[in-house]
């Protein structure tokens, strides 16, 4: 969770989660601003909306079995209508994203490559003109070293992600570990992004770039500006 109010971020995902019709299948992601859309349209649903969901993570699972959105699982489906999700920093120039905050980017990344359409949602402390958040890089345990040695090659600084109330590393939702990876100001998110996916032992980073077909950027007075 960042800075952003509950109220930038909830006009956000209401204003995402509008555009779910009958008979969508719709991505369902991970984080406080994508739990704002998928309790709307739970709501929607309880009035005689039509739709099934795709969860991204345990969380947005949970969340959305706890408001009655019938569910799909995801390793059955091959496309959906739309996605909707977060973001922890957003380059709308450069169309990039980082994600993985949650460290549930690997399916969020599955689930928004099936999306016709990939809605983005985010409270406007999110925006920046280059992405400096540090990247989440879901590594094999197995190939911790090398991966970490590849992130130092591509001129970045890898720490690995501890668990808040455990002792030890976080555990992905697939059994895997994150490595949070400063790279500074990232001039060109596509390149860090084929580097990084060509490195082996990387189940998946959290740069999408060039993947969101629109960004509901959402403000402390409710307000939400749509960019395509
Ligand atoms: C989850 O892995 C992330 O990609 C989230 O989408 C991201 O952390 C956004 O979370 P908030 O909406 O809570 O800031």
């Amino acid at each position: 969770n960042t800075a952003g109010t509950e109220a930038a971020k909830r006009a956000a995902g209401e204003a995402a989660a509008a555009e779910a019709t009958d008979g969508d299948v719709v991505g369902l992601g991970t984080g406080s601003t994508a739990a704002h859309a998928i309790r709307d349209l739970g709501e929607r649903v309880a009035e005689g909306l039509d739709i099934e969901g795709v969860a991204t993570s345990y969380q947005s699972r949970a969340l959305a079995r706890e408001v009655g959105i019938p569910l799909l699982t995801l390793s059955d489906v091959a496309r959906v209508d739309l996605a909707i999700d977060g973001a922890d920093q957003v380059a709308l120039d450069a169309n990039a994203l980082v994600k993985g905050g949650g460290a549930a980017h690997a399916r969020e990344k599955v689930v928004a490559s099936a999306a016709d359409e990939f809605l983005v949602v985010a409270d406007d402390s999110k925006l920046a003109d280059r992405l400096e958040h540090p990247v989440p890089v879901e590594v094999l345990p197995d190939a911790l070293a090398r991966v970490e040695r590849a992130v130092s090659d591509a001129g970045g600084d890898p720490t690995l992600r501890d668990a808040e109330r455990k002792d030890g590393p976080v555990i992905t939702d697939n059994g895997n570990l994150v490595l949070d990876c400063d790279f500074g100001a990232v001039s060109e998110p596509a390149s860090l992004a084929r580097t990084l996916s060509a490195a082996a032992g990387v189940v998946e980073h959290g740069l999408f770039v060039g993947m969101a077909d629109a960004v509901f950027v959402g403000d402390d007075d409710g307000d939400v500006r749509r960019t395509e």
